[in-house]
């Protein structure tokens, strides 16, 4: 390496670390993403025109210029047009790509160098797994491709696992290309099989694993090439989603292993305490009128907001009912909708002041204070079994304590249950009132209603 390149490095490297902290907030996210990408263009500069192999340049310049120009414009053209909604297949589709990247590195440097040492069987093997099992999971998402259970199906998984590993241990003593083909191609079978039984809902979850793998694949081959910055993003990228995995399960009160058995959601039958009794309807002039005259009004955006599309309406009504003196505020759960960050993201979307968006603790500290909680589409979130009945699957899920509030209004098209599968106390107390309807038809009534009464 000549003195410039490890400069490269290590500020690719520190520019990675910085963009990671400043996305985990909304105003600097952007900034932090563009740090990250400046980084990564730098390494790849560096490397290309800095690295030199017993004195001599990269060759095959026209290939690799090739390689990028075609990634480059793939990936641009694919997130400018991607849509909101569709994000999780995107970020699906491109951990998939960074796996096989991690698998074909390892195969060739097999291939150049004859030996199948730990990082390139680690890598080969994980990059793998997470190129397949993201493939299924971007199809799942985008509805290409159904669940598929079968009985024995995890005794096949678990068992096609352990062959893996056995395959990997005897082929550090074996070293055989042969040998190396069929294990990347059961990793393969082995990434379709274990994200297939998995339920749509879960799949956020899922696709959080992988990006771990991915990251774990892509820290290998930085061993392998003894490169820093390699390194460091593949460490960062596996942390990162593996803390990510972790914290959704938390918030949805649910072992990853339950997830990956696909026990839970997606239409599941599960079981809670009975629910039930008799539930008050408010009319909309009524509901117009309770949030006009509100000093303070909590909005609770769950799923069925972003279903409904209804993200701008919201911010319309936020404004109306601003402009007549009513602070309004948004509570944000950590798992309300089918994605991380979904409502931030929805909200981000419509306009929505950062400032406007309260997380859990803060929100569930200022309930108390707010004459008018209006849940939009959202369930679980706001279930309070949670809390009360130990045997309700949910049990234990922090929630948002809308009840604390003087008034709570609900909106949603029915009393179905959410992504759970089960009834919500919630709906039956006393001081909570059923707005029923789609939710961005309800919004642009009750803005309608608003104007009209003045
Ligand atoms: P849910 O519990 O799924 O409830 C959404 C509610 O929205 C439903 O009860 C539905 O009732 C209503 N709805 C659907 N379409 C609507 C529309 N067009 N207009 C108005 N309402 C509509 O959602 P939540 O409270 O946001 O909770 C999220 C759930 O997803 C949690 O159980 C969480 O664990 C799970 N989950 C989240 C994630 C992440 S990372 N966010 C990942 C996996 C799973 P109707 O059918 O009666 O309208």
């Amino acid at each position: 390496m000549t003195g410039l390149l490890p400069l490269c490095y290590i500020l690719g490297s520190v520019s990675f670390i910085m963009g990671l902290k400043m996305m985990s907030h909304p105003a600097t996210a952007r900034r932090g993403n563009g740090i990250a990408a400046a980084g990564m263009a730098l390494a790849i500069l560096g490397t290309l025109f800095l690295y030199r192999q017993q004195g001599q340049h990269l060759r095959h310049y026209v290939w690799i210029g090739l390689g990028l120009l075609v990634g480059s414009v793939v990936g641009v053209v694919a997130a400018r047009k991607v849509k909101m909604t569709s994000m999780p297949e995107m970020v699906s589709l491109f951990n998939g790509m960074g796996g096989a990247c991690a698998a074909l590195i390892s195969i060739s440097e097999f291939r150049h160098q004859g030996v199948a040492g730990p990082f390139v069987l680690a890598g080969m093997f994980i990059g793998s797994i997470s190129f397949s099992g993201s493939m299924i999971a971007w199809g799942k998402l985008s509805g290409h491709i159904k669940d598929v259970a079968f009985k024995g199906q995890h005794f096949l998984n678990n068992g096609l696992l352990a062959l893996l590993l056995a395959a990997c241990i005897y082929e550090g003593f074996a070293q055989n290309l042969l040998m190396v083909y069929l294990i990347a191609g059961v990793a393969l079978v082995y990434g379709v099989l274990f994200v297939m039984p998995i339920g749509g809902a879960d799949m956020p979850v899922v696709i959080s694993l992988l990006n771990s793998f991915t990251g774990v694949a892509a820290a290998c081959g930085g061993f392998l090439y003894h490169n820093p910055v390699m390194l460091t993003g593949g460490i960062l990228v596996g942390s990162a989603g593996t803390i990510l995995t972790i914290l959704m399960c938390k918030a949805m009160n649910r072992s990853l292993l339950n997830v990956l058995l696909g026990s839970f959601g997606g239409g599941a039958s599960v079981q809670g305490g009975p629910v039930g009794g008799a539930y008050k309807e408010l009319s909309l002039s009524d509901a117009s009128v309770v949030l006009a005259y509100a000093r303070e009004v909590m909005i609770v955006p769950g799923y069925g907001l972003a279903v409904a599309q209804a993200q701008h309406v919201c911010h319309e009504l936020e404004k109306l009912l601003e402009s007549k003196g009513v602070n309004v505020q948004y509570a944000i759960h950590p798992v309300a909708g089918r994605m991380p960050g979904h409502m931030n993201v929805l909200l981000a979307e419509a306009d929505v002041s950062y400032d406007k968006l309260l997380e859990m603790e803060r929100a569930n500290d200022a309930f108390p204070n707010t004459d008018v909680v209006l849940v939009l589409g959202a369930n679980d979130v706001v279930n309070p079994a949670a809390q009360t009945d130990p045997s309700s699957p949910i049990y234990g899920m922090p929630i948002l304590e809308v009840e604390k509030a003087k008034l709570v209004v609900v909106n949603k098209r029915s009393m179905k249950p959410g992504y759970a599968g089960i009834e919500n106390q919630l709906f039956f107390q006393p001081k909570t009132s059923m707005l029923f309807g789609d939710a961005k038809s309800v919004l642009q009534q009750l803005i309608a209603s608003i104007k009209e009464n003045g």
